[in-house]
């Protein structure tokens, strides 16, 4: 298959294109599209055949459910079984996407009959997002209105922040890569699960716990988000693989700055003595201090939005440029920082030396 790469910009919508990538969608095919967290990979979402295909594209199993994402709020009533919890469910629904809709936000809701099993894993439940991006709300609604999309990678590689990225995985294999730039905020949207009694954030995004608390109360935390060590499963499928993962090896190294700087330096030695290709993770204060044979600085410690922004890209840089012995400082776990420390210990493989 030959996959047609169109640079979209995002403030003048080249309508004849979206079109095209709209119709697509309506006769089965596949779209990439840019979003403001990462990179979309989407097909249909009514069409049992399309969600087949972008399991096919990705290489991913397909118990791992798909994303739903609309334009409208009112294009909600076709996709969700609002029955349950009566009307607060919706209203809770609202009073979320009021705060947080276009953007990157997930809601998991009861599923109408009109989603087939094929998008939603099998599941009961259906994820929804209505994202900000305007090429992607325009081509959502070209699309007629309910696109299925996981990040554009192959399964088990960092999500794609730009679409030379989309391209290095997808190319062949779908119809169409719309390409807007870099993606802006560079993180998957936070998941929330509002079938529970209470909320619960089953991937932490941009939208804080904090954020959603304001809007909502009281909301929880999937226990198995933050360490593997819960013995149990979490409960966004996606969330047991090992995703976001460089080929390196990658450890993460916490503790007081100048130890960890000191501890690294030595194993990145070791590693050189042994002929290996190493990197580093480090930030603009730090990056100086080390010595590997690529030290990337994801920014300054206290810019989360930088450090999110710029973690996927960098992990594919090393894959690249072929470094098979990767380390990483750690960060500070409070706001947006929980969704950076939860996707760095995903790529680790959950590899953590505390010192
Ligand atoms: O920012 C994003 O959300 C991006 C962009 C493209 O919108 N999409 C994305 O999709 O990250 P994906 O497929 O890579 O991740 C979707 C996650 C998976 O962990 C999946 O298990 C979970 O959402 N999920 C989807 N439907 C679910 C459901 N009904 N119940 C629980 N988890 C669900
Ligand atoms: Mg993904």
């Amino acid at each position: 298959m030959n996959t047609k790469l169109y640079q979209i910009n995002e403030n003048h919508i080249d309508a004849v294109k979206i079109k095209e990538a709209g119709r697509i969608i309506k006769e089965g095919g596949l779209v990439a599209f840019p979003t403001e967290t990462v990179y979309g990979l989407g097909g249909d979402a009514l069409n049992p055949l399309s969600a087949r295909k972008i399991y096919e594209a990705k290489g991913r199993p397909s118990d791992n459910p798909l994303i739903v994402h609309i334009c409208r709020w009112e294009d909600m009533d076709a996709i969700v079984l609002w029955k349950e919890k009566q009307g607060s469910l919706k209203e809770q629904a609202k009073k979320l996407a009021d705060a947080f809709w276009p953007g990157p936000l997930t809601m998991i809701l009861p599923k109408s009959e009109k989603v087939p099993k094929e998008t939603t894993g099998g599941l009961d439940t259906v994820a929804v997002r209505m994202p900000e991006h305007k090429t992607a709300l325009a081509f959502i609604e070209a699309a007629g209105g309910y696109v299925a999309a996981p990040s554009a990678n192959l399964s088990g590689k960092p999500s794609p922040t730009m679409a030379k990225y989309v391209a290095e995985d997808m190319n062949g294999r779908i119809e169409m890569i719309l390409d807007s730039g870099a993606a802006c905020i560079g993180l998957e949207s936070t998941i929330v699960d509002l079938t529970e009694e209470k909320p619960v954030i089953l991937r932490p995004g941009y939208i804080t716990k904090e954020m959603l608390q304001k809007v909502l109360g009281e909301v929880e935390t999937d226990v198995t988000i933050l360490s593997l060590d819960s013995g149990q499963a979490p409960k966004a499928p996606g969330m047991k693989y090992r995703h976001y993962a460089p080929k390196g090896e990658l450890t993460i190294v916490s503790g007081e700055s100048e130890k960890v700087c000191g501890y690294i330096n030595r194993q990145l030695g070791m590693a050189s003595l042994e002929g290996k290709k190493t990197g580093v993770i480090a930030t603009e204060e730090t990056c100086r201090n080390y010595a590997a044979d690529a030290v990337k600085s994801v920014g300054e410690r206290e810019d989360e939005a930088a450090i999110a922004g710029n973690l996927y890209r960098i992990l594919r840089e090393f894959d690249d440029e072929n470094v098979e012995i990767i380390y990483s400082e750690a960060f500070d776990t409070g706001g947006m920082g929980q969704a950076i420390m939860n996707r760095l210990l995903k790529a680790a493989g959950h590899h953590v030396e505390y010192i």
